[in-house]
């Protein structure tokens, strides 16, 4: 949500701000912008659009300058305009700023700043804070002291940088809420700040994370970290280890479909690193096995494909744990003041890490002092760091605005957790681990098989992408496919899509099924296999397109369906891992044929840093 990057050194510096916001793309792409420090002089460029539209705007320019700033945006406050468009700078364009997050108390300092003569161009919450520097500038004695008077008025969450005339050498920077990377180059003197680490790959050499409350500036060899006393913070720097091919597409045309297509590797490499000899372990989990012993209940939060994959969680850790679990939208845990008790683990689940619901789910489940651990994708984020213990999804970076393979990385890493916890607490038999542990290491074969096998899909894609309307149906461990499903499905291709439990389908919602509605059910073989047939045959009765997931060989529902697609035959709780393979595939060829942007769906953001 909004993507910041800053750079001083001797590269091109438009290049640069270019090259980095279009890593961070997908964090918003309503509009983007730039500010150069050009021969002691401010220069602002701004557009709507994606980075591409910034760059063409940009393409005459000849700029002279190593200090910049740049941003991405993901509207909040102000429509998607050139004005709203960032940097923001002050009335006499000394002073420019970026800014992720929300300016929680922005309308009370505007109006201030009015009565006292400042004049606002934008609609945003971003643009006091150049006047309030401006504004400090008059009665500090520097500028490093106007920057930090001003952000101790600010309340929210956010990660802001700054550049100014005033300090032609320097990037001022600041986060508390939001994520902010400062990293350097050290060989070629070259310091650089971004929301996150794609824009940072392959070019600086070391990173450091700041912590909320963290601020201070850097010029091309040196950074000054503060906190919120204004005194100096030891930097540390870690080493960057990710390679530029995790970023880019490859020979694929999408980031959502390379991802899609890396799901059998990746499961692989999670099932490598998590078992041997068949033992499960967690090893950068720090939460003792006599402490997990004691959990009574768990309460998953999570928001949007992380909450689905936490449905699936709650009804792994029920049946191999026999742990009461519950699975809630992190927006609505916040607020509800849950009940819980002293023996009582919170699990966020969360690809960024950095998503503001379930940030702000983690700060409730602490304000009652309950155990939280994360599984989370990026083990730096925010999530990560106040979390009492993390497992790392290890899926590899996501880029694509629709998560997928972090779902199937989120589910197998909840499935092996509730093997791990039902051992520990003597709920699941060693054969019973054993039979779960086997058919799991089947799962990346059957995947690719899946994914050899698209023309079924590609031909339902052509018939879906004319659609207005669509209904997903699935029962027990397939009830989150259906949700993810249709998730996939409405992000991507814009096509109306609702889920629901096909069991509970015929209490109300079957009134919406007319003639050629299109009703996609998740059939595996399992014991309710004849259950969902009966809900199919009620579709079918009333003239619905039936569209089927099925297993292999399943001739009585192939039968029964306009179109179908299959999956390898599998245990039913593992069945979610394969059936969402097409699901996901279908979104995809279905955006295809619409013509939309696959990897940049409209008004969405791959990180909600907001709530
Ligand atoms: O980074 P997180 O997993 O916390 O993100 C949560 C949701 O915002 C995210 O899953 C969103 O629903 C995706 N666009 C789904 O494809």
């Amino acid at each position: 949500m909004c993507g910041i990057v800053g750079y001083i050194g001797p590269k091109s510096l438009d290049s640069f701000l270019i090259v980095g916001l279009k890593k961070l793309e997908y964090r918003g792409y309503d509009s983007a912008g730039i500010a150069i420090i050009d021969k002691n002089e401010l220069v602002v460029r701004k557009s709507t659009g994606k980075i591409v539209d910034l760059e063409k705007l940009i393409e005459n320019d000849k700029f002279d300058g190593h200090v910049g700033i740049g941003h991405t945006r993901w509207a909040t406050h102000g429509a998607p305009t050139k004005i709203n468009a960032h940097p923001h700078t002050n009335q006499a364009q000394t002073i420019a700023v970026v800014h992720n997050g929300i300016i929680e108390n922005y309308t009370n300092l505007k109006k201030d700043l009015i009565n006292e003569g400042y004049i606002f161009i934008s609609d945003t919450d971003t643009e006091i804070i150049a006047h309030l520097i401006e504004k400090y500038l008059k009665t500090e004695k520097n500028f490093e002291n106007a920057f930090y008077q001003t952000i101790l008025l600010l309340e929210g969450k956010f990660a802001i940088a700054a550049v100014s005339e005033f300090e032609p050498e320097k990037i001022f920077f600041v986060k508390d809420g939001a994520p902010l990377i400062i990293a350097r180059n050290t060989t070629v003197k070259e310091s650089f700040l971004a929301s996150d680490l794609p824009a940072l790959v392959p070019i600086a050499k070391e990173s450091c994370y700041l912590e909320n409350k963290q601020w201070g500036y850097m010029n091309n060899t040196d950074f000054k970290l503060y906190n919120w006393n204004h005194e100096p913070v030891k930097l540390q720097f870690i080493l960057i280890d990710l390679k530029i091919e995790q970023f880019e597409k490859g020979k694929y045309e999408h980031f959502m479909l390379k991802e899609i297509h890396e799901q059998p590797s990746m499961i692989r490499r999670i099932l490598a690193n998590r078992i041997k000899d068949g033992i499960i372990s967690f090893n950068e989990f720090k939460v003792g096995d006599e402490k997990l012993k004691k959990i009574g209940r768990i309460l998953i939060q999570a928001s949007g494909t992380s909450l689905i994959a936490g449905k699936l969680g709650k009804m792994y850790l029920e049946n191999n744990s026999r742990i009461y679990t519950e699975a809630d939208f992190s927006s609505e845990f916040r607020y509800r003041n849950p009940l819980v008790e002293g023996d009582t683990m919170v699990v966020g689940i969360s690809q960024s890490g950095e998503t503001a619901d379930t940030i702000a789910g983690i700060h409730e489940a602490k304000s009652k002092f309950l155990r939280v651990i994360s599984f989370v994708n990026n083990v730096n984020s925010s999530m990560a760091r106040e979390s009492d213990g993390i497992i790392d999804l290890l899926a590899g970076p996501e880029i694509g605005v629709a998560s997928t393979k972090a779902y199937t990385a989120q589910l197998v890493n909840l499935f092996l957790f509730s093997l791990y916890l039902g051992r520990l607490n003597g709920n699941l038999s060693e054969t019973e681990l054993e039979r779960n542990l086997k058919e799991l290491m089947t799962i990346p074969e059957k995947i690719e098989k899946i994914l050899n096998n698209i023309d079924p899909i590609i031909k339902i894609a052509e018939f879906l992408k004319d659609q207005k309307d669509t209904i997903f149906l699935g029962r027990t461990f397939n009830y989150p496919t259906s949700l993810e499903g249709s998730l996939k499905l409405k992000e991507i291709s814009y096509i109306h899509a609702s889920a629901y439990a096909a069991g509970e389908f015929k209490h109300g919602p079957i009134a919406l099924v007319s003639e050629n509605l299109p009703v996609i059910l998740t059939v595996p073989n399992s014991e309710i296999r004849p259950k969902i047939l009966s809900n199919l045959m009620e579709v079918k009765a009333r003239l619905g397109k039936i569209i089927t997931i099925v297993t292999e060989g399943d001739q009585e529902i192939i039968d029964l369906s306009d179109y179908h697609i299959t999956i390898p035959d599998i245990e039913e709780s593992l069945s979610p891992l394969l059936a969402i393979i097409p699901l996901q595939l279908l979104a995809y060829y279905t955006a295809l044929f619409k013509g939309c942007n696959v990897d940049k769906p409209r008004n969405l953001a791959k990180s909600v840093t907001v709530e």
